[in-house]
């Protein structure tokens, strides 16, 4: 097994580049289903949850290469309309191929997604917008399918903003017939990425930054040239690893409005933050303020997949911090890894209790989901001394590399095999 063997207490320094939108580069592919031609995709970072999409569109009959973190996609050979177990086992995300599967062939069937370390994460939001779309919407206990019947544009209203529902019901009405109308609708840039993928291939859709997104049916698509957009968790990912070891770096090529929403925290941690054209610089101070009270939201509120990260940060700040995560469920799963380090977080139903330590301990951690693991790096990227993170696999969906990216700001850390685990 392979897990990061991390030598903390050293200060981050120097520039860094950020890479694609992992939440953008999911839903541009699966949209790539719906044209019938190549599409070529700019700045896909390697991650495994990227390759398992891939590995999907070629099961479907698409024709996939990778030249660098561009992604050639042909989708004109799709043959095939189902997605395998396993398959979405691997990427329960991929309930996200219904809509558009369904609507290119008439018919498809997904494995029934489960949850995640996270939450149950349901998927009646996405059901709902395509039975109401006009979609025979049916399981049989293992699989979910979706059958283009009377399709046709009509107004759905989203309970809650969900990202995914959002996308689903887009995906399965840029080709239906009339107009459709999203109340409520999920307003994360990687959804108006998504959006301007789709304009881009012919369709008409407007409105992704109210909370009202409009889609008139368009009889076709045709492939396009796209560059997706950067990572804005990554950002703050980086931002945070930043804040805990008192450090100052440059990160580059970011969208600045896409991060607006958690900047104030990290200058109510001390920060401070100047912005430059798509540059961002930060300086630490020697020891972070707490942050009164986080309060997870739906963009553009502080995001949810910030959460862990910054959590890390705020774990020896001077004072206490209160994290509330109204997102999902089971979104604490990385505290009982920070208290290994010594910090000192407890929970309290949703909200989490952050009392600041002055120091942290190495410790032998593991990650428990994707934005916990880099949770549990950042805290051993302070922590003076050795520590080891296994199941590292978590982060390697949403990370691309991340050894090298901490390494590349002065970290002292290495990917190893785990003899132990083996
Ligand atoms: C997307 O997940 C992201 N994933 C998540 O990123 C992100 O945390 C989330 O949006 C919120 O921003 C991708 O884009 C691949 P939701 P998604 O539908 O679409 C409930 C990461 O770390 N809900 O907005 O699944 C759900 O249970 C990942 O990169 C329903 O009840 O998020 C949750 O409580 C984690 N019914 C809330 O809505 C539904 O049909 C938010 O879910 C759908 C969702």
């Amino acid at each position: 097994m392979k897990c990061l063997k991390i030598n903390g207490g050293k200060k981050l320094s120097g520039s860094i580049s950020v890479h694609g939108a992992k939440n953008s580069v999911l839903p541009i592919l699966s949209a790539c289903v719906l044209i019938n031609g190549a599409s070529v995709i700019h700045n896909c970072p390697k991650l495994s949850d990227v390759d398992v999409t891939v590995d999907i569109l070629r099961y479907l009959g698409a024709k996939v290469e990778r030249n660098n973190d561009t992604l050639t996609v042909d989708t004109s050979d799709i043959n095939r309309f189902d997605i395998l177990e396993c398959q979405m086992k691997e990427l329960r995300s991929s309930i996200i191929f219904l809509g558009a599967l369904a609507s290119r062939s008439d018919r498809a069937c997904l494995y029934l997604p489960g949850g995640c370390e996270i939450g149950l994460r349901p998927i009646d939001l996405h059901l709902k917008g395509l039975k109401a779309l006009g979609y025979d919407v049916y399981t049989d206990g293992h699989n979910v399918c979706a059958a283009k019947d009377k399709v046709k544009g009509t107004e759905i209203v989203l309970p809650f903003p969900s990202v995914g529902a959002t996308e689903n019901i887009i995906l399965a009405s840029v080709l239906a017939p009339g107009r459709t109308t999203i109340v409520n609708a999920a307003r994360e840039p990687e959804v108006a990425d998504l959006v301007n993928f789709l304009n881009k291939a012919g369709a008409r859709i407007s409105g992704t930054s109210a909370p009202t997104i409009v889609i008139d049916g368009v009889k076709s698509l045709h492939g396009v040239e796209h560059t997706v957009i950067p990572d804005r968790i990554l950002v703050a990912t980086l931002m945070s690893a930043c804040a805990i070891t008192g450090g100052e770096i440059e990160v580059k090529n970011l969208f600045p409005e896409h991060i607006m929403p958690t900047l104030p925290v990290f200058e109510e941690m001390g920060c401070n933050i100047d912005i430059s054209n798509n540059s961002l610089y930060i300086k630490s101070p020697k020891r972070l303020n707490r942050v009164k009270k986080i309060e997870t939201m739906a963009y553009p509120g502080f995001p949810t997949d910030c959460q862990a990260p910054v959590m890390a940060a705020l774990s020896v700040a001077n004072g206490t911090s209160i994290i509330k995560e109204t997102i999902f469920e089971n979104r604490f799963k990385h505290i009982e890894q920070l208290n290994l380090f010594g910090t000192d977080i407890s929970i309290n139903e949703r909200i989490a209790v952050v009392n600041g330590v002055k120091n942290i301990h190495p410790a032998d951690v593991k990650c428990t989901d994707l934005r916990g693991g880099a949770a549990v790096v950042i805290a051993a990227l302070k922590a003076n001394g050795i520590s080891t993170v296994s199941d590292i696999y978590h982060i390697d969906r949403g990370y691309e590399c991340i050894e090298n990216q901490f390494a590349l700001l002065g970290a002292d850390i290495k990917r190893i095999n785990d003899e132990k685990k083996q």
